[in-house]
């Protein structure tokens, strides 16, 4: 047993693994970059207070913060999400409206750690500020769902609500609380706690004993005002435009505070659900506000990656591949041919690994075999002397000695022309 391993809810990406996030990360940056979202880094951890804006009735700021008082007295968070933090970076530097940007990155929370739910996690996301149209809503939430079809997840479904504006949630959230009061014997015990905290969140009880009470509870397209009805209902057209399918869930209320209109979820029924969502966004119309910002609509999303690419295990589809290798170079003689020709070739924009440490030719070819490279060049003593070398092509075993003068040529000829990385010396 080594001395220390991974924390709770922490974990290593290995190898392939990690390759497979890098991948993951270029085709949602290709996604939205194509969409005008520029790409936005900012610090992992902030002022605690940017972060209790999410909510003081919510789980996140409640329960799960990464805190901690730093050697200047500043009480300072790890970053539970990314919205917060592009809400006060927008507050803090003004950028002209509509600002469109994308980050990656991971984010803290002090959860009960499981499959698919970890302490520390990884999202990629957009949020779009200064704007409120509906039309914009329809873009954002397209782009998540384009996305995971790029990815060739085909069991993501879409649940959407709207929340209304402020005084539409207020109103609901104390019809809410009077229902559930009024049937509080019929509920869990930790139903009747959240319902303390924040009657909304009771709507997420998975728990059998409290789905007959959820069932009849007040519902909020009760309560919406006439502009976000207007708003939500042009939300829902432009998506059967682009046909894309959804299903409205009036229960839907998400885990954080800020939302206002339009919320969504994307479900994957490949997963388990008690961690079924694999993104989740909607619009913060007051959060810029609350940040010390101009009041300011914005809209978002955050795609769990962890968790997609949980999905995509379970649907067999974009799974982790090592990246290419088009040459392993085989030195029996003193290992100086192999760091020569693999610096021409790496030059000349061939991925090319190779042996180390003098080894036998068998435990060199073995190592080749497991690089998964197209071919093997071997350098023996007669190849040295004569300048020339054995180009082993591995998948059909077929051999070729050629003056090492044309290995170039050759490689292009096997594994296809490659963009050089350097100038040839
Ligand atoms: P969220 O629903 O808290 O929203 O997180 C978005 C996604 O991150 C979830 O659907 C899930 O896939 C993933 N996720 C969350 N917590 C964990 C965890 N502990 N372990 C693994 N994956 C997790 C937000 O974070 C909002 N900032 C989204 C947003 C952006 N709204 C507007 N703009």
């Amino acid at each position: 047993m080594p001395s220390f391993q991974t924390t709770p809810g922490t974990r290593d990406i290995l190898p392939p693994h990690a390759g497979r996030w890098r991948e993951f990360t270029r085709i949602f940056a290709q996604e939205v970059e194509a969409s005008g979202y520029q790409c936005i880094i900012p610090p992992m951890f902030e002022d605690i207070g940017v972060f209790q804006r999410l909510g003081d009735a919510t789980d996140v700021v409640t329960k799960e913060m990464y805190d901690f008082v730093d050697k200047g007295d500043r009480h300072i968070a790890l970053r539970p999400e990314h919205t917060a933090s592009v809400c006060r970076a927008f507050a803090q530097h003004r950028p002209l409206a509509p600002w469109k940007v994308w980050y990656s990155g991971p984010n803290f929370r002090y959860e009960k750690a499981q499959a698919g739910r970890y302490r520390q996690f990884d999202q990629v996301g957009i949020e779009a500020l200064g704007v409120d149209d509906p039309q914009l809503d329809i873009e954002v939430i397209a782009l998540g769902w384009h996305f995971y079809k790029a990815l060739g997840l085909k069991k993501v479904e879409l649940i959407i609500n709207s929340l209304g504006d402020a005084g539409d949630r207020e109103r609901y959230v104390d019809a809410l609380e009077k229902y559930f009061s009024s049937n509080i014997s019929s509920l869990s015990q930790e139903a009747q706690a959240t319902l303390q905290r924040n009657p909304l969140r009771v709507l997420d009880s998975k728990r059998e004993q409290d789905a007959a009470v959820i069932s009849g509870a007040p519902v909020i397209s009760d309560f919406l005002s006439s502009g976000a009805a207007e708003h939500f209902n042009s939300v829902l057209s432009g998506l059967r435009e682009l046909n894309i399918p959804f299903t409205v869930n009036d229960k839907l209320v998400r885990g954080l505070d800020y939302y206002r209109r339009t919320t969504f979820e994307y479900i994957s029924s490949a997963l388990d659900s008690a961690q079924n969502a694999v993104g989740g966004g909607g619009r913060y119309d007051g959060l810029v506000e609350d940040l010390g910002g101009p009041a300011t609509p914005g809209i978002g999303f955050a795609l769990g990656v962890d968790r997609t690419l949980l999905a995509c295990d379970a649907e067999e589809c974009f799974l982790p591949v090592a990246p290419r290798m088009d040459a392993f170079i085989i030195d029996t003689v003193n290992g100086t041919h192999a760091t020569r020709i693999a610096h021409i070739l790496r030059a000349a924009g061939f991925n090319v690994d190779r042996a180390y440490e003098g080894r036998s030719m068998k435990s060199q070819m073995k190592a080749a075999d497991k690089s998964g490279a197209t071919c093997a060049v071997i350098i023996g003593e007669d190849e040295a002397a004569q300048s020339t070398c054995t180009v082993r092509n591995l998948s059909t075993s077929e051999q070729v000695n050629i003056p090492q003068s044309t290995l170039f040529t050759y490689m292009s000829e096997l594994v296809g022309a490659r963009e050089p990385r350097r100038p040839q010396q």
